[in-house]
């Protein structure tokens, strides 16, 4: 089985790009987990949809390689990050070459508030329905007081926090072996 992991923060420290490497660590052996940096996606440009940018292309051949997806997506103003908003616009153009149709996904976030990103989970779940991703929709993982589970480099330290990603991720791989059937 094949994730893809993709960050919506391109700080260098992010708690996002930590949540995707303590996955990378917490995931079975067997899985192929891999990443794709969104900060190399050029603003979207509908112009641009009939011959798409090279970054563009590697982009959307690495969604479309994997059998499930690992948003980590941070909360900006109560709602995803622009930069993931990018990368979802590409990723669903031309109509007919939605790389997300039919992929199951999960989310998870991180916020130094007290309510870890949660509202841009469910403005995510939003966009879901029209790209006809298959969600996980148990256990939700929203890391409130990020500051305090994550150390300086944005490594996931907490272990009460890295035990709901597994089970986050569990489920993740459940959903996809059993839509693959
Ligand atoms: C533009 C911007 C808007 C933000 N809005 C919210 C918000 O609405 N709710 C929240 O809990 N945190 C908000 N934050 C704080 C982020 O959750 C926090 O910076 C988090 O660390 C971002 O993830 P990262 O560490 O992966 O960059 C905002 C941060 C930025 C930069």
């Amino acid at each position: 089985m094949q994730i893809l992991g993709l960050s919506g923060s391109l700080r260098k420290h992010s708690f996002h790009a930590g949540i995707l490497r303590a996955a990378k660590e917490l995931l079975p052996k067997d899985i192929d987990f891999y990443t794709f940096d969104l900060g190399k996606l050029p603003l979207f440009n509908q112009d641009l949809e009939v011959n798409m940018p090279r970054e563009v292309q590697e982009f959307k051949s690495a969604a479309r390689k994997a059998d499930a997806i690992l948003f980590a997506s941070p909360e900006y103003n109560h709602s995803i990050s622009g930069v993931l908003k990018n990368a979802i616009d590409w990723a669903s153009r031309p109509p007919n070459d939605n790389v997300f149709d039919g992929k199951v996904a999960a989310i998870a976030s991180a916020s130094t508030g007290a309510f870890g990103g949660i509202r841009a989970q469910y403005h995510l779940r939003q966009v879901f329905v029209y790209l006809d991703i298959h969600a996980v929709n148990r256990p939700q993982i929203a890391i409130p007081f990020a500051d305090q589970k994550f150390d300086k480099e944005g490594n996931l330290i907490d272990e009460k926090a890295r035990e709901g990603l597994k089970e986050l991720l569990n489920a993740l791989i459940a959903l996809t072996s059993k839509l693959k059937k």
